[in-house]
C-alpha cells in the first residue's frame, strides 16, 4: 500500500508515520513526499530516511489550479494509494480533489464540524470549549469538510494558551494518524461515499 505525503512545515505527523512503518506497526510504503515550501521540515525528515522528496513553488505557477496540475501529476508519477495531508497549508483546487477523489486525507487540529481553517486551538479557547482535540477526513473540495474517519479528543484545561493547547492535541495527532492509515491500508475504512456529495453536501 503505497502513500504519499504532502506537507508544508514542520513534518512531525510524516515523523510518525515513518516512526510507525519502522516499529513494524504501519504496513505501507512511503513513497514521497510533497511541498509547497522548499524549507518545510517534513522534507528534511524525508530525505533522512530516504524517501524521495519534492518542493514546487507556487510563485511558478500561474495560478492555483495550474499549481495544483504540476504537484498532483507528480504526486499521481509515485503512483500512490493514498494521499495524507500532513499539515499541508494551501487550499487544493477542486480539480485535483477530484482526480483523487476517495484517496486524499486529511489531519485538521480540532473536533471537525468544530473549527475549519486556520487557527483552531485560538478559537476554541475563545469560545470556552471545555474539550478539543484533532479529526483525520477524507478530502473534499470544501475546506475541511469531508467525511470524518477517526477523531482524538483532548481537555481544554484552565489557563491553557494556543500553544500549550496545540502541544497537547499534537501529541494525540500522531498516533491517530498512523491508526487512520493503518485502517485504511488494511481496508478496513469505507468512505460514506453514498451519503456525502464530493462537494460536501448531503446527497
Ligand atoms: C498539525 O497540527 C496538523 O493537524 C495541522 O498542521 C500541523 C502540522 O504539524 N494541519 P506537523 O508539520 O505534522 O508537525
Amino acid at each position: 500500500f503505497r502513500i504519499a505525503v504532502l506537507a508544508s512545515g514542520r513534518g512531525s505527523n510524516l515523523a510518525a508515520l515513518i516512526a510507525a512503518r519502522a516499529a513494524g506497526r504501519l504496513p505501507v510504503e512511503l513513497v514521497g513526499v510533497f511541498s509547497d515550501r522548499a524549507g518545510a521540515g517534513a522534507l528534511e525528515i524525508a530525505r533522512a530516511h530516504g524517501i524521495p522528496a519534492l518542493a514546487l513553488s507556487p510563485k511558478d505557477s500561474a495560478d492555483r489550479t495550474a499549481f495544483d496540475e504540476s504537484l498532483f501529476s507528480r504526486i499521481a508519477a509515485v503512483q500512490p494509494d493514498l494521499i495524507v495531508c500532513a499539515g499541508y497549508m494551501r487550499l487544493i483546487s477542486e480539480a485535483a480533489v477530484r482526480r483523487f477523489a476517495g484517496r486524499m486525507i486529511n489531519i485538521h487540529p480540532s473536533l471537525l464540524p468544530k473549527y475549519p481553517g486556520l487557527h483552531t486551538h485560538a478559537r476554541a479557547i475563545a469560545a470556552g470549549e471545555r474539550e478539543h482535540g484533532a479529526s483525520v477526513h477524507y478530502v473534499i473540495p470544501a475546506l475541511d469538510a469531508g467525511p470524518v474517519i477517526a477523531q482524538a479528543r483532548v481537555p481544554v484545561l484552565d489557563g491553557d494558551t494556543p500553544e500549550t493547547l496545540a502541544g497537547r492535541v499534537l501529541e494525540r495527532e500522531h498516533p491517530l494518524l498512523v491508526a487512520s492509515v493503518r485502517w485504511i491500508a488494511e481496508g478496513r475504512v469505507r468512505q460514506a461515499g453514498a451519503a456525502v456529495a464530493l462537494d460536501g453536501r448531503p446527497l
